[in-house]
């Protein structure tokens, strides 16, 4: 922080949207910190905005416009001061729509596409060379990946981290943005990944998520000359002496392949938590989502895994009110959800977006979605009631990676990636410690720590072999 805090620039950054986007934001500050642009809570003041955008779905899109209508009168307030606030759009909108942002927001200085974040220095030289009202684009798809560009992170963020192995996606789902606005599937050569969790784990990181669009499409070059699968890279990435745990978002599930299944097997570290999207459960709608399988290979694929790892909880993406859906494809989709059982789930109308197929299909009205979705979200949340309910009482290994609002508490994520608050000593930060879990709120759990003298007592809800806890 001492390092920062000289910085003399003030950079305020708004990310939007997924794990991916946050992980960018804390390298375009990465990227910006040589320039002396040390990062600040508000965009009041600030040198430079950048808002980190997300295409997904229509509202996350248009909510850029809001903002950008709100930093108005603070970029005129500090012009009022004879300084410059320069306002940046970065992200899926920015690669989606640059020009129409430049057209529609003529305060916006910069528009950059996520592929080229590691130009930023050169990029701001020229905005500022430019002065004001001159927009600047820069939505380019480079040859060269930015990851051999981009300078070695900063410092550990905290216990937990999210480390980028793989980018883009060439699955064309009908419905998703992701393969135009982020581009063809990019993995990151297998030693480089390793180098950088060696490094944050030095650095103090006890667990390490890997993040990709379609991370278990990984299949980055190896040191022996191989594609590396990403089953293999986690069993490398688990001889890291130090890190204690590994966990990998977003899956698809035609790319559940052995390797990986073996991996939750064999791999201790690798927690038993899956976010595995299906979106639909009606073989129809997924055909015409584009999605390359079944609703039963969804179902196969769930039973591969828990035959390897009886306690893996599950959680994944749905969208409703795709296109041409009817009530017996959504009946199918509870009839999945049910079958499956879910410790938690994203759910979502579908919204159709500019340039994608499904965009052009016959719509299936508002108020069918919305009905559809209020039934949804009441399966899952039971579901995911359920499975936090069966953790009461048992002992949970819980990492505390941050101190919670209230005085003397720390908050963590159980195995299970449940958010678990225990009144616990600030040392214990960045620690794994056994909690006994005793109640349960809406979106955590709270746990007592379980002394010394206590665990050895309490074997059979202890966190070696956990029961099956499905809903
Ligand atoms: N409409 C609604 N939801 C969408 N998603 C992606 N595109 C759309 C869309 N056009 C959802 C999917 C995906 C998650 C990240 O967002 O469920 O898995
Ligand atoms: Fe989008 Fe995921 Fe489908 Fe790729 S696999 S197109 S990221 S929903």
């Amino acid at each position: 922080m001492g390092k920062r805090a000289a910085l003399a620039k003030k950079l305020f950054i708004k990310t939007y949207g997924c794990q991916m986007n946050v992980y960018d934001s804390a390298r375009m500050a990465d990227v910006l910190a040589p320039l002396g642009y040390g990062p600040v809570d508000s965009p009041r003041g600030a040198d430079m905005v950048i808002l980190n955008t997300c295409h997904i779905r229509e509202k996350a899109a248009e909510k850029v416009y809001s903002e950008l209508g709100r930093l108005t009168p603070l970029q005129q307030d500090k012009a009022a001061r004879g300084e410059r606030m320069v306002i940046a759009v970065a992200g899926c909108v920015a690669q989606a729509e640059g020009e129409e942002i430049l057209r529609r927001a003529p305060q916006v200085d910069l528009v950059f596409g996520p592929q080229t974040y590691h130009r930023l220095p050169e990029l701001v030289a020229r905005v500022l060379a430019a002065g004001p009202g001159e927009g600047i684009l820069d939505t380019e798809f480079p040859v060269i990946s930015k990851f051999d560009l981009l300078p070695e992170e900063a410092a550990s963020q905290g216990p937990a981290v999210y480390l980028s192995v793989q980018e883009g996606c060439d699955k064309f789902c009908t419905f998703c943005v992701v393969p135009y606005t982020r581009g063809a599937e990019f993995s990151r050569p297998a030693a480089q990944v390793v180098a950088e969790a060696e490094r944050r784990v030095a650095a103090g990181a006890r667990e390490i998520t890997l993040l990709g669009q379609n991370v278990n499409a990984y299949h980055g070059a190896g040191p022996d000359g191989a594609d590396w699968s990403l089953g293999r890279l986690i069993t490398r990435l688990a001889e890291i002496d130090g890190l204690e745990r590994l966990r990998y978002t977003t899956s698809h599930p035609s790319d559940m392949d052995d390797e990986l299944i073996r991996a939750h097997a064999t791999v201790d570290k690798l927690m038993p938590y899956l976010h595995l999207p299906v979106q639909s459960g009606s073989d129809r709608v997924l055909a015409s989502m584009n999605r390359r399988h079944r609703a039963d290979d969804y179902r196969k694929v769930v039973d591969r895994l828990r035959a390897v790892r009886s306690d893996l909880a599950l959680s994944s993406d749905f969208i409703v009110g795709f296109p041409g859906e009817s009530d017996r494809d959504f009946a199918d989709t509870l009839r999945l959800v049910t079958d499956v059982g879910f410790a938690q789930a994203y759910s979502f109308k579908y919204s159709p977006r500019p340039g994608t197929p499904a965009a052009l299909m016959e719509q299936v009205p508002e108020g069918v979605k919305v009905e559809r979705l209020a039934m949804l979200q009441f399966l899952l949340g039971e579901q995911q009631a359920a499975f936090n309910q069966a953790t009461l009482g048992r002992v949970l290994p819980v990492l505390f990676e941050r101190k919670g609002r209230r005085n003397g508490q720390l908050v963590g994520r159980s195995p299970y990636m449940q958010a678990v608050h225990a009144t616990a000593p600030e040392r214990l930060l960045g620690r794994i410690v056994d909690l006994r879990i005793d109640d349960r709120h809406p979106n955590s759990l709270a746990g007592t720590v379980v002394t010394e003298e206590l665990v050895g007592v309490v074997p059979a809800a202890g966190p070696a072999k956990p029961a099956r806890v499905s809903a």
